[in-house]
């Protein structure tokens, strides 16, 4: 069977490039988007994969974190930012509350892959998460895990800190890395995390890790789309780089962006933990 309506000039980035790009030590570039204009633009600068984030709660909808985000919002800015998407792996995020069982895990990643057009969902945390990775990617719906600094758990965090500091709190961390991989996820993101923590998971796992504030050595490294233009006007968490500073265009800017991970000069130490 053909697929019609595809262009074939731009074939799609399938999940299997992921996995060789980890094996060949090839930097995966990544960010997120919540529509269709900023989801063209990171996709014709070569990024590689785009999340709908839910961090949208936050610098969309101008709330203080991500847990009123609802499954309709994600699926209407996840089908918004399908249509600007032409190359890049599409994943958008399971919000809170949308993944208590894997029953009704698998409703809501089926929706949004479905009808929303990604390619992949993204969970946070492994315990009571780890039955649901395992049941969607059982049942063809390939997951992205988040560890490290979950959001969602901002509640029992007390607020959006660096994790994994101290050996108890990486052994835990460690374990929960195993533990997603194990349960059938074929990607890792690790927010906020010791940069020798992250480098030593991504040395032992075998599915590719994307960092945020976890240190250079992750197989990828993901930013917020508004934290890479400068756009955020709180504290600016140590991480973010301004990619539109001294850039000509928003083009140049990613263009930059996605230069300076595939070359490891992003992120430098000063982003680091
Ligand atoms: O929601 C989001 O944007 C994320 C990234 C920060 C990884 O989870």
């Amino acid at each position: 069977m053909y697929a019609t309506g595809a262009d074939s000039s731009t074939p799609p980035l399938r999940l299997p490039v992921l996995l060789d790009m980890k094996s060949e030590a090839r930097k995966i570039v990544a960010a997120t988007a919540y529509d269709a204009t900023f989801g063209a633009l990171l996709d014709r600068n070569q990024v590689d994969l785009i999340l709908v984030g839910d961090s949208l709660g936050m610098v969309v909808e101008g709330r203080a974190n991500t847990l009123s985000v609802s499954v309709e919002t994600m699926l209407y800015h996840t089908r918004a930012t399908a249509r600007g998407v032409k190359r890049a792996l599409l994943v958008a995020d399971m919000p809170f509350g949308s993944f208590p069982d894997p029953a009704s895990s698998f409703r809501h990643a089926a929706r949004l892959v479905g009808e929303g057009g990604a390619s992949m969902v993204k969970l946070e945390g492994a315990g009571y998460v780890l039955d649901s990775i395992h049941y969607l990617a059982e049942r063809d719906i390939p997951v992205c895990a988040h560890l490290g600094l979950t959001p969602q758990s901002v509640h029992r965090l007390g607020g959006f800190k660096v994790q994994g500091r101290g050996q108890d709190a990486a052994e835990t961390i460690r374990q929960a890395t195993s533990a997603v991989a194990a349960a059938g996820a074929s990607v890792l993101v690790l927010e906020c995390i010791p940069a020798s923590l992250a480098a030593e998971i991504t040395r032992s796992l075998p599915i590719p890790t994307i960092g945020i504030g976890a240190g250079p050595d992750c197989d990828g490294q993901i930013l917020v789309c508004y934290d890479l233009f400068g756009f955020g006007n709180g504290r600016r968490p140590r991480f973010v780089k301004n990619f539109l500073s001294g850039a000509a265009s928003a083009d140049a800017a990613v263009a930059d962006y996605v230069v300076a991970v595939r070359s490891g000069a992003f992120p430098a130490p000063e982003h680091c933990y």
